[in-house]
């Protein structure tokens, strides 16, 4: 028997997808809705072969409330949202903020709108570790109880700002409940390879220009930088398997339609409680998959954050979740995608 219907908002997106196929394993019925601003409907076909059924779906701008509504007038039953719908890249948020003021708070005020109108009103939020920006050593690794740094780009900003409307939403509407899990850096691909990451043009985060390099579409990686006070003098980061991010979706639903949250706003960190080096990852997917990675030490990139990892305790323990996918296995399941898409043998 289905456990009840989750609305998927960006459901065709990386993260979105696999958090469909979780929890259609997990006995969840879905809806998703996606405008295709950063994703492609083929996605759907990789998540039906996966699950082996068929997706509800509905295409649909979050920010246009009409044509949002009408998910709900077709779907009456449905239980929580996983909000995952915003655009996503922070340098195109410098020179163009007004499309991620627009998009991102936008779509977040329509959904929770939308929402609170129902009988049952659960939100899951996708909110981002760069709300901490760079923390002070001391409080590495960093707990959901850190002090949040100004925003360094409008996206981060949007991701503040979004945690603030839910939180005063939450105060307001006695029917909602929101659980907002701040992601580290989500990497990696569904273990069949059927869905995975889609960078539209040059890859800006670090796994996906590995797997393009390796697949000799980008000539070499530019490490940002090898003099920081690390100890291999590159950036330090948290890297959390994509599927293993979308587990904790499940057991964020789970917790809130269960009554099991202990309160009506929660906020978990999802990482893996490890810190890995730009370095060390590079080394270490030449070791999962034997290919060779050509690469240059290039100068630091503009606004980055030295170093920055999760306690993930609180989610360990309040969701039952942890995120343990050895990172060779993950590396793996990156570089199986991308040969895949780029028709390797
Ligand atoms: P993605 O771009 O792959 O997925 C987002 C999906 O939302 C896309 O399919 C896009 O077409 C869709 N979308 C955007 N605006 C929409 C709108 N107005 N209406 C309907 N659909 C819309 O991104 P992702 O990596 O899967 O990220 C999902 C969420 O997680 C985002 O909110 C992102 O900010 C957040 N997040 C991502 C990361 C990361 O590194 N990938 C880290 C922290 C937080
Ligand atoms: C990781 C490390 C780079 C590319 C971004 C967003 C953040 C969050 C996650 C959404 C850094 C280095 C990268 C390259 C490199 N997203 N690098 N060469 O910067 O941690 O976070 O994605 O919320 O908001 O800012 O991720 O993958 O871009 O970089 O050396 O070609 O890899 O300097 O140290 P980042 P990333």
């Amino acid at each position: 028997m289905s456990k009840g219907r989750i609305l998927v908002t960006g459901g065709t997106g990386y993260i979105g997808s696999h958090t469909i196929v979780e929890l259609s394993e997990a006995g969840y019925d879905v809806v998703a809705v996606d405008n295709f601003s950063n994703s492609n409907p083929d996605v759907l076909q990789g998540i039906e072969k996966i699950i082996g059924r068929k997706v509800d779906f509905m295409e649909a701008d979050c920010t246009d409330e009409h044509a949002f509504g009408k998910v709900f007038c077709k779907y009456s039953d449905i239980r929580a949202a996983i909000h995952f719908a915003a655009s996503k890249a922070v340098g195109e948020s410098v020179e163009n903020p007004l499309k991620y003021y627009n998009n991102n708070l936008r779509s977040l005020v329509n959904l929770t709108a939308l929402m609170k109108a129902q009988k049952e009103a659960s939100i899951v939020f996708s909110s981002s570790c760069t709300v901490y920006g760079q923390p002070d050593k001391e409080h590495l690794p960093v707990s959901e109880s850190a002090p949040l740094q100004p925003a360094e780009s409008p996206y981060g900003r949007t991701k503040q700002m979004c945690e603030d409307i839910l939180r005063d939403c939450v105060k307001a509407y006695g029917n909602l409940k929101v659980t907002a899990l701040r992601y580290f850096n989500p990497i990696g691909a569904h273990k069949s390879a059927l869905i995975g990451e889609l960078p539209i043009g040059v890859p800006a985060n670090l796994v996906p220009y590995i797997t393009q390099t390796a697949a000799g579409i980008r000539e070499k990686l530019s490490v940002f930088g090898d003099d920081y006070d690390t100890p291999d003098g590159s950036c330090i980061r948290d890297y959390i398997y994509v599927s293993d991010l979308a587990k904790a979706h499940v057991a964020a639903v789970d917790r809130m339609l269960g009554n099991r949250n202990s309160d009506r706003y929660e906020v978990f960190n999802l990482g893996t409680g490890k810190g890995m080096s730009v370095l060390e990852l590079v080394n270490a997917f030449m070791r999962a998959t034997g290919v060779n990675v050509p690469y240059v030490i290039a100068g630091r990139r503009a606004g980055d954050i030295e170093q920055v990892w999760a306690d993930p305790s609180k989610a360990n323990r309040e969701l039952g979740w942890k995120a343990d996918t050895p990172i060779e296995d993950v590396l793996l399941s990156a570089w199986n995608w991308q040969k895949r898409i780029s028709g390797i043998k």
